[in-house]
Order: C-alpha cells, then sequence, then structure tokens
C-alpha cells in the first residue's frame, strides 16, 4: 500500500507528520511577527542541573558501552519503575534504547524474527504515528483498533483472521494525542489469552492529572514489555536515551538483536540517565509547569467558544472542532495559527476521527500567557 508499487516496484514512505504543517506555519508568520511552535511534543524546559557536568566527568567516552545498558542504569530505571510505577522488576530485565522512537519503531522487525508465523502490527487508531510506520518498515501488516469514546480499545470487535495473526498490540497510556488512560487491564488481559506481545509505550507515565495511569508491567511480564523514556521525564529528548523492560525471554532476545544491530548509548549519555532516573524532584517541578500551562491554554481557548476538556495524562490539550465550522483539522489549525500566532498539530496527524487539533504545552509559561492574551477577541 505505502511502499513497493506492483507497477514501479518503487519505494513510497508517508509524508513525514510534521513536514505537512508548512501552510499553518505561514498564516501563523502572516498575523504575527513572533510565532510558537506548540506542534512537535519537544521539551523546552531545563533538565535536571547534574546532566551537563555528568555528561561532561563521566569520563565515559573512550571505551564502546554496553549496548543493554550499564548496570547503573538499568537498576536506576528498575528503582524508578518500583518507586512511581509500583512494580518489581529486576535489572536483569531492564535493556537501554536510544529514546524511544528507535525501539518502537524497530520493534516490529525484530519480533516478527521472534515469531515467524504472524505479522500484523495492532495499535489504537487515535496514536503516536510511529507504531504504524514501524510496521511499514517490518513489512508486517498495520492494523488500527477502534477506540470508544475513552480510548478504550474495542479489541472484541477485531476480525478472527486479524486476531489470529496479531504479532503485537501497542498501548500507549496516557495516550499521545488524546491524553486518555483507561483500558489497560482490559487490553492486556485479551492480548495474553490471544497469546499477542503486548508492548506498553509509557513515556509519559510521570505526567498525570489525577488517578495514575496503570503500567502493563502491573500485570506480571509475560508476553510484556513497557517502554520508557527520559525525553519527557527529565527533558532529555535531546539525549536520547530510555528502556525497555518486561519478559525476561523477550528481553534477552530484543537484547541480543540490539547488540548485533550496533544498537549502543553513549557511555557518558547512560551515565547522565542513570542519575536522571534516580531524581524525582525535577519531575514534580515539571509537572506543576506544564498543569499550569495547561490550565491557562484551556481558559483561553474556553474563552473563545471551543469545548476543552483537560487531558487526564500527558501535556496535550487535544480539541475538537465545533461542529460545522471546519472542514479539516489542517483548517482548524490554520485558524488558530492566524488568530493566536501559534502551530498546533492537525488531528490527522494522529489518525483522528472527526475534526480535532493537538496542541502541546512546550512553550514557557510566561509565552502560553501571551498566546492567550493574544486569542482574546477571536470567536470560533
Ligand atoms: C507516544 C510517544 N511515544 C514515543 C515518543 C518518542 O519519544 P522519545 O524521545 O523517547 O523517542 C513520543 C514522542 O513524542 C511519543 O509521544
Amino acid at each position: 500500500m505505502y511502499f513497493r508499487s506492483e507497477s514501479t516496484s518503487s519505494f513510497h514512505l508517508p509524508p513525514y507528520p510534521y513536514d505537512q504543517l508548512n501552510e499553518v506555519k505561514a498564516s501563523a508568520r502572516a498575523a504575527f511577527d513572533e510565532t510558537v511552535d506548540l506542534s512537535i511534543g519537544t521539551p523546552i524546559d531545563p533538565p535536571p542541573l547534574f546532566v551537563p557536568s555528568t555528561l561532561a566527568t563521566s569520563g565515559k567516552e573512550r571505551g564502546y558501552p554496553p549496548s543493554f545498558g550499564t548496570l547503573q542504569l538499568r537498576s536506576a530505571a528498575a528503582a524508578w519503575m518500583k518507586r512511581s510505577l509500583g512494580v518489581d522488576i529486576d535489572p536483569s530485565c531492564v535493556g537501554a534504547t536510544l529514546g524511544s522512537k528507535e525501539f518502537i519503531v524497530a520493534l516490529p522487525s525484530y519480533l516478527r524474527l521472534y515469531d515467524l508465523s504472524r505479522r500484523t502490527v495492532l495499535f489504537p487508531e487515535i496514536s503516536y504515528p510511529s507504531y504504524e510506520i514501524g510496521a511499514l518498515l517490518a513489512g508486517c501488516v498495520p492494523y488500527k483498533v477502534p477506540q470508544d469514546d475513552d480510548g478504550v480499545l474495542l479489541l472484541d470487535e477485531l476480525p478472527k483472521e486479524v486476531v489470529n495473526d496479531a504479532m503485537v498490540l501497542w498501548l500507549n497510556l496516557p495516550s499521545n494525542p488524546s491524553g486518555q488512560i483507561s483500558g489497560m487491564e482490559y487490553a492486556v488481559s485479551w492480548a495474553q489469552n490471544h497469546d499477542v506481545v503486548v508492548v506498553s509505550d509509557e513515556c509519559y507515565a510521570d505526567f498525570y492529572w489525577e488517578e495514575r495511569p496503570m503500567s502493563a508491567l502491573e500485570f506480571g511480564s509475560r508476553r510484556i514489555l513497557a517502554v520508557h523514556s527520559l525525553s519527557k521525564r527529565s527533558n532529555l529528548a535531546g539525549l536520547r536515551v530510555g528502556t525497555y523492560a518486561g519478559d525476561p525471554e523477550l528481553v534477552e532476545f530484543m537484547s541480543e538483536i540490539r547488540k548485533h544491530a550496533g544498537m549502543m548509548v553513549p557511555g557518558p549519555i547512560q551515565e547522565a540517565a542513570a542519575g536522571a532516573f534516580s531524581d524525582d524532584a525535577h519531575v514534580a517541578v515539571q509537572r506543576s509547569r506544564y498543569w499550569e500551562r495547561l490550565l491557562i491554554m484551556r481558559q483561553a481557548l474556553s474563552g473563545i467558544g471551543l469545548d476543552v476538556t483537560m487531558p487526564k495524562g500527558g501535556f496535550y490539550l487535544w480539541i475538537k472542532a465545533p461542529n460545522g465550522v471546519f472542514t479539516s483539522g489542517f483548517e482548524f489549525a490554520n485558524w488558530l495559527a492566524k488568530n493566536g500566532g501559534f502551530i498546533s498539530s492537525p488531528g490527522e496527524l494522529y489518525g483522528s476521527k472527526g475534526i480535532y487539533v493537538r496542541i502541546a504545552m512546550v512553550a514557557t509559561t510566561e509565552t502560553i500567557k501571551v498566546l492567550a492574551h493574544r486569542l482574546q477577541g477571536a470567536s470560533v
């Protein structure tokens, strides 16, 4: 469908999601001298203070770092999982990644080798685009699982042939883009009953606003992996470091492949990452920053007639357009760009069914206040 067309044997990738925002950016620039990009969820706040000095002084730059991750890093991640998720994971069942995206995209290619009999990759129909891309790059079959209004996956509605071929089920709670957190228990038990590997992308685990979202690891580790990242937790997206953890056999399988493939987190980064996983104070500060920004932006958008609900987790506002006003998420994002001078992501980038935009709280609180001020007087 996307790649090798039968007639030309050429290779077609779908467009990169964030390369499709030129018109929205131009609309913002035409209306305001200073525009703000709230499309990609890229952190802008400072990382923990000790990170730069650890990077400079670890002395770990000469030799090859362990692909699996140092014991120091894997132990610090396991201890964080105990503190934050309430799960007991042995450090031998935790491996390092170069940020979760590379692991997410590569996973179907690896897992195909683990179970040669299945090829279908299941993922929420409204979700982070890399689950689908990973399936396509592996020559697997991507399959969007429908969801109810709370984001719960309607797995019992899947056709039998899809279930029989299902190799992996992706979960992502809190969800990017919707911030929903429901349905973990049902999805994990469905997957275990159908012998499907669950991989739970929990990169927003530290950012929740009332109830703590569940981790897939609370249901044991049989055919379960959870993926975590320091990109959002510690504002370290630029370091590229995260972890995968869970089923001992799957972790060993993944780590062996990754060793052959040369997937190694640089040594100084492993040391800094161990420090970041060991500290929770900076996360509490970041959590309050995001919450304040979400409240300010929600109030501004409600003030101009939009119906905005606060997310249950994550740092995005996922906003449905009022009925009949816009014909697409792109048009909605254009309108916001013209009236507020900021760039948001059209819901189409995440597979939305209705007309949505996603706004990331990745500008300082002062800047978010400026945007809120700009929106005053506009009305949808
Ligand atoms: C749901 C989800 N998973 C994974 C990632 C990638 O994060 P990382 O920086 O760890 O690669 C993102 C980034 O926005 C995300 O939203």
